[in-house]
C-alpha cells in the first residue's frame, strides 16, 4: 500500500519524507487552511504559489500531489483544474487535480452531476483526478466510470456518520469498533424477528421496523469506514477498474492496518496519524534492555 501524507503544511510534509515514507501527498481547502492558520499563528505570511511548489519540490518528481478546485459548476471547476495542473505540474510532473463526486450542497440539486461531467471531460485532456468526498460504493462506481485516476472514500466520516446517527459519544481519533456494531445489530435483528415468530411470514416481511435492525448501524448496506472501502475494492476487482483506492480520512493508526489488509492501492495519512504507527510499548521495552545489555567486548568495535 502507497502511503500519502494528508497535509499542506510544509514542515510535516518534509518530516515526513525524510523518513522514507511518503508516496505523495492529498491536500483540500481546509488542510490549506490549516496550513495558512498555522503559519499565521507564528507571525508568518504565506505565499500560495510558492507554498504548493515548495510541496510538490519536497514530495519529489511523479509522487502524486493533489489539489481541489473550489467552485461548484462545471465550467468553473474545468477552468480552475487547469489553472492548478497547467501552473504546477511543471513544477515535478506530479499535480492531481481533485474533484468532488457531486457538488451539490443538498439544496440545490443542479449541479449533481457536473462532478461527473468534470471527471470525464479532464480525463479526455488527460488531466489525472482524484474523485473526493466519496461516501458509498455507488458513487466509487460512478467516479471510475467517468474516469477517474483515484477514489477517495472518506472512510472515517462515514464512522462519524454511522456513531452520530446511533447517538454514540466519540472523539474524533477514536477507532471505530465495527465488529462491536455488527453484533450489536445481529443481536437487534434476531430479538426483534423472535418477537415476530407467531406472524406469518409476509407481515415479518414487510414490518418496517424489523427492516431498521436489519440496517442497524448501516449506511447504504455499509456498517463502517473499512467497510465502504472494503466494497469498492470488491467492485473495482470484479470489473478489473483501474481506479485507484485511496482509503482517506483516516483517523488512528489502527484504521491504516484495516486499509492495508483489505488491499487499498494507498492510504493517505494526517502527520499525528503516521507518527502513532511507529510506537509499541514492547519496542520501547526491547529498546531499553538491548541498551542494557551492551557489553564492553561489543561495544569496543565502535571505537
Ligand atoms: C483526503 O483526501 C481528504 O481530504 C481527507 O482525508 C479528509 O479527512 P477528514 O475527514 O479528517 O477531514
Amino acid at each position: 500500500m502507497k502511503v500519502f501524507i494528508d497535509t499542506a503544511k510544509l514542515d510535516e510534509i518534509r518530516e515526513a519524507c525524510s523518513w522514507g515514507i511518503v508516496d505523495g501527498v492529498t491536500t483540500n481547502p481546509s488542510l490549506i487552511k490549516k496550513a495558512v492558520d498555522a503559519l499565521k499563528a507564528k507571525s508568518e505570511n504565506i505565499e500560495m504559489e510558492a507554498h504548493i511548489k515548495q510541496i510538490c519540490e519536497t514530495v519529489g518528481e511523479g509522487k502524486p500531489v493533489s489539489l481541489e478546485v473550489i467552485s461548484l459548476t462545471r465550467g468553473k471547476m474545468i477552468e480552475e483544474a487547469e489553472i492548478l495542473y497547467h501552473k504546477f505540474n511543471k513544477i515535478a510532473d506530479n499535480i492531481v487535480i481533485k474533484i468532488p463526486i457531486n457538488t451539490c450542497n443538498g439544496e440545490d440539486t443542479t449541479s449533481d452531476y457536473d462532478g461527473l461531467k468534470v471527471i470525464s471531460e479532464l480525463g479526455r485532456k488527460d488531466i489525472p483526478v482524484n474523485v473526493t468526498l466519496i461516501m458509498s460504493s455507488e458513487q466509487a462506481l460512478l467516479a471510475a466510470k467517468a474516469g477517474a485516476k483515484y477514489a477517495s472514500p472518506f472512510a472515517g466520516r462515514i464512522d462519524d456518520y454511522i456513531r452520530k446517527n446511533l447517538d454514540i459519544k466519540f472523539e474524533k481519533q477514536d477507532y471505530f469498533d465495527f465488529c462491536l456494531m455488527e453484533a450489536i445489530g445481529e443481536q437487534r435483528f434476531y430479538e426483534r424477528i423472535e418477537d415476530t415468530s407467531h406472524k406469518p411470514p409476509q407481515s415479518v416481511y414487510l414490518d418496517q421496523e424489523t427492516k431498521k435492525c436489519i440496517d442497524f448501524a448501516k449506511d447504504k448496506g455499509i456498517g463502517s469506514g473499512v467497510g465502504l472501502v472494503k466494497s469498492i475494492i470488491k467492485i473495482y476487482r470484479n470489473f478489473n477498474i483501474k481506479t485507484e483506492v485511496i482509503a482517506a480520512s483516516i483517523r488512528n493508526a489502527r484504521q491504516v492496518k484495516e486499509m492495508a489488509e483489505a488491499g487499498a492501492d494507498i492510504a493517505t495519512i494526517p502527520f499525528n496519524v503516521i507518527r502513532e504507527m511507529i510506537g509499541h510499548p514492547k519496542t520501547a521495552e526491547g529498546i531499553k534492555s538491548f541498551v542494557a545489555d551492551v557489553v564492553p567486548e561489543y561495544s569496543a568495535l565502535f571505537r
